[in-house]
């Protein structure tokens, strides 16, 4: 579906939320593609949003292909990175052939994926479009996390002269499963436009992931405690995100260790 307000969601996500992640995911990479470097330059962003991943890969001279499921975000990384090549698509199913030297997925996109089965044939398409010496690249939101953030009675706040968001989070412990109420405005082609969404994830642990992992043919070379906004001296969270960095599991850990 694609409306005004999914336009304007995508707008006030890219201001509020997606650039001042990706400031902190964007040292990590440089650090990530310099310990493991390869002369092959393609890049592929598993729900790549607005395009930030994209921009900074293209910058350091990669050929990067998006996918998505959101047709106005697609939009917005267009305008970002002209040249990417952009597939709307699911990740639960990905729509592409061919091989990828270095794959992402960030912003604890994965998250949104809410029954095992679904992660694991994520996980499955990755693995369809990896050489042997592929790596995948991506985070997740550590689930103690959950309770202590999404868990809070006071919703995130972001405003700016062209938008303001205002997210309501509830986190239910037996279900595993987190609720973002989104509310707010963006003004798209001088209208301001209402923006009322609900978003939902899951909590996974450590262990699920590496088993949804081994399970589609990956092997975790790192699993790195991630921090974007240096909040976890603040929260009762053994970390904030935990970022993994993936190998096809016939290589695995041995070859890069
Ligand atoms: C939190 S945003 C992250 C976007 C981007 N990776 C970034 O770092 O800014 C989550 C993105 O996942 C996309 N998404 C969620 N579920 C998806 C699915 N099943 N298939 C493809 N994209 C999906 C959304 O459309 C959205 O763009």
């Amino acid at each position: 579906m694609h409306s005004e307000a999914y336009d304007a969601f995508a707008y006030a996500y890219d201001a509020a939320l997606g650039r001042r992640f990706f400031t902190a995911a964007r040292a990590l990479l440089h650090e990530l593609l310099d310990r493991y470097p390869t002369p092959k330059r393609s890049h592929l962003d598993l729900a790549c949003g607005t395009g930030l991943a994209m921009e900074f890969f293209r910058s350091q001279g990669w050929r990067p292909t998006g996918v998505d499921a959101s047709v106005p975000m697609l939009e917005i990384a267009r305008g970002r990175v002209p040249d990417a090549r952009l597939v709307a698509g699911d990740l639960r199913a990905l729509p592409l052939r061919g091989r990828f030297a270095r794959i992402t997925c960030l912003y604890d996109s994965l998250n949104h994926l809410l029954e095992r089965e679904q992660l694991v044939a994520a996980f499955q398409g990755v693995r369809g479009v990896m050489d042997h010496d592929s790596l995948f690249f991506f985070d997740m939101n550590h689930p103690d996390i959950y309770p202590e953030v999404w868990g809070l009675a006071e919703p995130y706040t972001s405003r700016g002269e062209d938008h303001q968001l205002e997210i309501a989070t509830t986190y239910r412990k037996r279900q595993k499963l987190a609720t973002a109420m989104v509310r707010g405005w963006a003004t798209i082609g001088g209208t301001r436009v209402t923006i009322r969404e609900q978003r939902l994830q899951r909590a996974y642990s450590e262990k699920e992931i590496v088993g949804a992992l081994e399970e589609a043919g990956l092997a975790p070379v790192d699993v790195i405690d991630f921090d974007p906004y240096q909040e976890a001296d603040d929260v009762d969270a053994a970390t904030v995100k935990l970022f993994f960095v993936c190998a096809p599991v016939s290589v695995g850990r041995a070859r890069l260790s």
